[in-house]
């Protein structure tokens, strides 16, 4: 079994490291790890910030544990060299387009939701993002206009890029309470049209998920109002990228919440895989101590999952971060003062205690 650890900048090799220790905790046999740059780190230091030698790496690898990238030293380079590349790429390259992003209500942590408790308790539900195409992939550039300069994206989505998300919902949607929204913006896009129109199609093959359909604009009202009438939200790139953001702020913070990056190749083991947390590199607190490490931390509980077939050890993470919580081991960003390092030892403690 091969890692691939890629913990890039900012806080994204604090809260990876103490991934690490959980990791370290379990003791798996036959576990190997490689650590490779990217991001800002990898442009300073091999003039890229997806490195040929760190792509290689992740294709090699069972799984890929990523922390976050982007660095405000680089924020005035050109586009192909900023560090946001690089997660873009390895997305694109490793073809990993369906992005799980799962909120749910912990114990004890309602009354720091900025919703009503009993609101912030039902939360339990599964974005599923589409992650390569959309705008983000479009072609995109600079033209002269009337207005003065104009930047322009294409935004595009093809049937057979929706039905192969589509997929990944309704199964997803199976193994839980077999409710699949789509959300689009069907009354004036028509990328939008064609994903509703091919989302019908596919739910046809799954009789027992009832699929209801909500614009964009709505489903973020609706994710405030009443998060709980959410299973599984099926979603493009951008609208997947800010509802899942909007839905880890409703559970508390952002760093509670983790992700996976799945593709279609297998491993031996489960499916090839790309873990991270939801949020980005923070500067604003990096190198303090104040990053939540829980995100990450659960990252690696859907690697283990997804990627090694490890579900009962995936289980344990996910109980032993729970209990952390609920023991009010809680860094700055949830009104606690434990730090980043703290926060993981404690997880390790209730871990091996489990
Ligand atoms: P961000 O997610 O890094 O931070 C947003 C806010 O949440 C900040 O106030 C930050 O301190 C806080 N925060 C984030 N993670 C936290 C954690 N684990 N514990 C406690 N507080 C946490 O988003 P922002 O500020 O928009 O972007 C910063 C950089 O990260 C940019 O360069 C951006 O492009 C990049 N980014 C990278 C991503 C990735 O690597 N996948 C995803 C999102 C942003
Ligand atoms: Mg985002």
């Amino acid at each position: 079994m091969k890692i691939a650890v890629l913990a890039g900048d900012g806080i994204g090799p604090e809260v990876t490291r103490e991934a690490l220790k959980v990791l370290d905790a379990l003791s798996l046999p036959g576990l190997v790890l490689f650590e490779g740059d990217v991001g800002g780190i990898a442009y300073k230091r091999h003039g890229h910030p997806l490195p040929a030698e760190t792509l290689e790496m992740a294709r090699a690898a069972d799984a890929v544990l990523f922390g976050a990238v982007g660095d405000p030293e680089c924020d005035t380079l050109p586009r192909e060299h900023r560090p946001e590349q690089a997660i873009l790429g390895l997305r694109s390259e490793l073809r990993l387009f369906a992005n799980l992003r799962p909120a749910a209500g912990f114990p004890g942590l309602e009354d720091l939701s900025p919703l009503k408790p009993e609101l912030a308790r039902g939360i339990d539900l599964l974005v599923v993002r589409e992650l390569n195409g959309d705008v983000y992939f479009g072609k995109k550039g600079e033209r002269d206009s009337a207005g003065g300069r104009e930047g322009w994206d294409d935004m595009s989505y093809n049937e057979a890029e929706v039905r192969r998300i589509a997929h990944t919902g309704f199964r997803a949607a199976q193994k839980r309470r077999k409710k699949l929204t789509s959300v689009d913006k069907a009354n004036v896009l028509e990328t939008s049209r064609i994903w509703r129109e091919a989302v019908i199609k596919v739910a046809a093959e799954y009789p027992d998920v009832e699929l209801d359909h909500m614009y964009v604009d709505n489903a973020a009202m609706q994710m405030v109002r009443s998060p709980g009438q959410f299973d599984v939200v099926l979603t493009g790139n951008l609208f997947g990228d800010i509802l899942s953001d909007q839905a880890s702020a409703c559970v508390g913070s952002i760093g509670l919440l983790a992700s996976a990056s799945l593709g279609e190749r297998q491993t031996g083991f489960g499916t090839f895989g790309l873990y991270e947390p939801i949020h980005g590199s923070a500067p604003d607190i990096t190198g303090q101590g104040k990053a939540n490490p829980i995100a990450a931390i659960l990252s690696l509980a859907m690697l283990l999952r997804h990627s090694l077939g490890r579900e009962e050890e995936a289980n344990r993470i996910e109980r032993a971060a729970a209990k952390t919580l609920a023991s009010e081991i809680r860094g700055a960003d949830l009104g606690g003062s434990a730090s980043t390092g703290e926060i993981g030892d404690a997880v390790v403690r209730n871990l091996l205690s489990i």
